[in-house]
């Protein structure tokens, strides 16, 4: 085993460094690195705009951010999204029958898979993929159903300065369609196209300021302008490198748990280990804007 040293720790310090003190709500940090679990607030409830600043400032400076025990209906659910930007529509998966933005998330001892299995970052095949996810999750299985986040700054700091500069410039193709038929028995039509979009290997995020490695193994399909063999291989070692534990953290569901992911800076990945139990939730998505 690496040390820390090795693996980037002291690359990644400034990652760790606390912002100021919060006044209307509480954080309580997973990792030095990333995730943090806001207390003192009930989103059920009409929200201060203070409050919200301080859950912007939380998201920006943790990358994920948790709630525990929220009561919301599908459409404070939707709310609560809408406070931070216009609402995505999954080009494919199942939604909610009066609620297109509503995403069905949900594996039982039927389901032939479950969502977001493998590491990811949501629907970066569309032009201007989506800035955050919010997933709410209601129905846990007795054991597992972790979701885990990776820290994509992290990700990034760590590389050598070579690798950073060998990336610079470089564009990447995100393509959604081999995700074509997945949803079929969950009675989901096929669309007749997928989207598809070229993105910065490397992202500078807007509000943070902070670079991002931005390609993943859900939708990256090769990096342009070199040849594919070697977008193949460079591919291979940021997945690898990507994956490292220093850069993750691990959300622990309960029952009305929420997640709040910003997928400019982080990816990740469900553990779908607790068949032929349920887990089951739904997931409201923010749009983004086209990445630099
Ligand atoms: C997803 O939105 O990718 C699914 C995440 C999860 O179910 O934990």
């Amino acid at each position: 085993m690496s040390s820390l040293r090795s693996l980037g720790g002291p690359r990644i310090k400034h990652l760790s460094e606390e912002g100021a003190p919060f006044e209307t709500i509480t954080v309580d940090k997973l990792t030095p690195i990333i995730g943090g679990e806001i207390g003192g607030v009930d989103l059920s409830r009409p929200i201060s705009n203070r409050q919200m600043d301080e859950i912007h400032r939380a998201l920006a400076e943790n990358s994920v951010i948790f709630f525990r025990d929220q009561h919301l209906s599908q459409d404070q659910h939707l709310d609560f999204g809408r406070r931070f930007g216009e609402l995505h529509i999954h080009p494919a998966a199942p939604a909610e029958p009066l609620h297109p933005e509503l995403m069905v998330i949900h594996a039982d001892k039927d389901s032939p898979r479950a969502n977001g299995e493998g590491w990811h970052t949501d629907v970066s095949c569309d032009p201007e993929p989506p800035m955050g996810s919010i997933l709410y999750i209601r129905t846990c299985p007795p054991k597992g159903g972790d979701t885990l986040f990776a820290s994509m700054y992290a990700a990034y700091e760590a590389l050598s300065d070579r690798m950073k500069s060998y990336l610079d410039g470089l564009t990447a193709r995100h393509n959604g369609e081999h995700y074509r038929g997945q949803y079929a028995n969950y009675g989901v039509k096929d669309k007749e196209t997928y989207p598809f979009a070229d993105h910065p290997v490397v992202r500078t995020h807007p509000v943070t300021g902070k670079k991002a490695l931005y390609v993943n193994k859900g939708f990256t399909r090769y990096i342009n302008g070199i040849p594919r063999d070697e977008s193949d291989g460079v591919l291979r070692y940021l997945y690898e490198h990507m994956a490292n534990p220093l850069f993750q953290c691990r959300f622990r569901w309960q029952e009305n748990s929420i997640a709040f992911w910003d997928n400019r800076a982080v990816q990740h990945h469900a553990m779908w280990d607790y068949w032929p139990h349920t887990r089951s939730g739904n997931r409201v998505t923010v749009k983004g804007d086209r990445p630099v």
